[in-house]
């Protein structure tokens, strides 16, 4: 059973449906491109152009959740305005977060993605407010899950990403679900909570949110979700969230948590796409990491 603890579970779920419904013609468009993220955030910056900020007020984080949840920001440009893209702590040296966060424009197809320098990121750890306290420190590698890319619908595949740090990041690592619980979760119907200071409204120029946010959503069954998604969704994704409360742009790498057996959260999920934000029809969609075990205990195993 994937339970949520009674502290938290009164706080007010953020995107709130502001938009109505996408034309299915809409959708498409509104899935991400195979173009770059980093590079579009970092061309958007360049020329003046960053982000508005929100002032977050609803729904902050239960003060556990700032222990590992992590902003990725553009060097040059700090956090608030710098933020890209969130990340997670899984060990004391490491951050995952998803690959299209931290990869060059990967051309489609079969052409492979190219990992951003260590140097072409920043990431802020150690508080749930962008602009105060926490700890700036900078990447000394950065993996890209060898199998990442887009796939001919457009949609991030395999989409993890782990980045290394020389010293130990403030803030204590959460561990990945088991895969029995992850199972429990990718059937649909169970509540999880998703984390970020991703946009608050689906918009062009969103604002991001200097508050680390989280919203319940509830886990949609695959086969419902890859009706929508036209069969985009792999074993190694799950949906959640439809209507009322979704991750959003600058969410992505962000994590997603459920609770295990002693009421501590784990992770089941990083953000990694969806068609707009709250959509009544089209749910966010998260890689399981569960299904990645191997892949992040190997990569970290081996420093
Ligand atoms: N790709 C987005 C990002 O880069 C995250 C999208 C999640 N969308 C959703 N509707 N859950 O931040």
């Amino acid at each position: 059973m994937i339970r949520l603890p009674h502290r938290i579970a009164l706080a007010a779920a953020w995107s709130i449906a502001a938009l109505p419904a996408l034309a299915d013609d809409a959708v498409l468009r509104a899935m991400p491109k195979a173009a770059g993220l980093y590079e579009r955030r970092l061309e958007n910056a360049r020329s003046g152009n960053l982000p508005p900020v929100y002032q977050g007020s609803a729904s902050v984080v239960p003060t556990r959740a700032q222990t590992f949840s992590v902003s990725l920001g553009l060097p040059g440009f700090p956090q608030p305005r710098g933020h890209f893209c969130g990340g997670v702590i899984v060990d004391p040296h490491w951050v995952l977060t998803a690959a299209h966060c931290v990869s060059h424009a990967p051309g489609g197809g079969r052409s492979a993605a190219r990992a951003l320098e260590p140097g072409q990121l920043q990431v802020l750890s150690g508080s749930t407010i962008l602009f105060q306290g926490g700890q700036t420190k900078p990447v000394t590698r950065t993996v890209l899950h060898p199998d990442f890319r887009f796939s001919a619908a457009g949609v991030p595949e395999n989409d993890l990403a782990l980045l290394q740090f020389a010293e130990p990041l403030p803030g204590r690592p959460i561990p990945l679900a088991s895969d029995e619980l992850a199972q429990i979760a990718a059937r649909g119907g169970e509540r999880i909570a998703v984390l970020g200071w991703g946009a608050a409204r689906f918009a062009e120029e969103s604002p991001i949110s200097t508050t680390l946010l989280y919203a319940f959503v509830e886990t949609v069954d695959r086969g419902a979700c890859n009706k929508a998604y036209d069969g985009a969704v792999t074993e190694r994704m799950f949906c959640a969230g439809r209507g009322l409360a979704d991750a959003c742009q600058g969410d992505s790498g962000g994590p997603a948590v459920s609770y295990n057996d002693d009421d501590r959260m784990v992770l089941v999920g990083i953000t990694s796409w969806g068609a707009g934000c709250t959509q009544q029809k089209y749910p966010g969609v998260y890689v399981n990491v569960a299904a990645y075990r191997e892949w992040i205990n190997g990569t970290i195993g081996g420093k």
